[in-house]
């Protein structure tokens, strides 16, 4: 499975995502992660996405393909993904598609996971007290609340228009938003689930 998980920051990607690897059989690559990684390991890169990332904005989107197509190589990725955090704008869309040609392995599925912004802040504030991740803070949630709905959302019209959306309803308990997930997945799946 070539899946693509879309939603704003805090929407459940990365968690869904954990939760879902092991019945799709393919690693989680989560493009936030990789980056959150190059922070700690205090690398050039990690430096410099640090400020942006703190800042609630985007990292530019040559580092980010860069990351990802050099993770995308890796072994465990040829039987499938679940990319989660990428695209975040139009060009990483069509950097992505370049990617996948040059790859051989085409998307499959496209879900985005739909949850309103109140939740989120407030998923985001928990999360924020109890691990004090600094994009977390209510501030710099709402500003990536911001660059979602500017830069993302014209991603969910692109994969809707090209008639690979699936969304589902992110809100409820872990397991039935896996279920909704999985559900959309199945063949044949309306575009709307839960
Ligand atoms: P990234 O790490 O991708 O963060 P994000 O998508 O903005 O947000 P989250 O990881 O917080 O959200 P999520 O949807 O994965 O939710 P999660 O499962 O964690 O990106 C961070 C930064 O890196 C970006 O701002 C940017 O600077 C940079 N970056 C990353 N990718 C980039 C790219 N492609 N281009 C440029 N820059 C990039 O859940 C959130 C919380 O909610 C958790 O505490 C979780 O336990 C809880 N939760 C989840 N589901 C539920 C539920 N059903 N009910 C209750 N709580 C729930």
């Amino acid at each position: 499975m070539r899946l693509v998980l879309l939603g704003a920051p805090g929407s459940g990607k990365g968690t869904q995502a954990e939760r879902l690897k092991t019945a799709l059989a393919v690693p989680h690559i989560s493009t936030g992660d990789l980056l959150r990684a190059a922070v700690a390991a205090g690398t050039p890169l990690g430096l410099k996405a640090k400020v942006v990332m703190d800042a609630g904005q985007l990292v530019s989107d040559d580092v980010v393909l860069g990351m990802l197509e050099e993770r995308l190589r890796q072994s465990d990725a040829h039987a499938g993904f679940i990319l989660d955090g990428y695209p975040r704008n139009l060009a990483q869309a069509d950097a992505l598609d370049g990617l996948l040609k040059r790859l051989q392995q085409p998307l499959q599925a496209v879900v985005e996971l739909r949850v309103p912004a109140e939740v989120i802040v407030e998923r985001c504030r928990l999360r924020y007290e109890i691990q004090g991740r600094a994009d977390d803070e209510p501030t710099t949630v709402r500003k990536r609340l911001d660059v979602f709905a500017a830069q993302t959302a014209p991603v969910i019209d692109y994969y809707a228009k090209r008639g690979q959306l699936k969304v589902v309803n992110g809100v409820g308990d872990l397991a039935d938003v896996s279920a909704r997930v999985m559900a959309a997945l199945a063949p044949n799946a309306s575009a709307a689930v839960g």
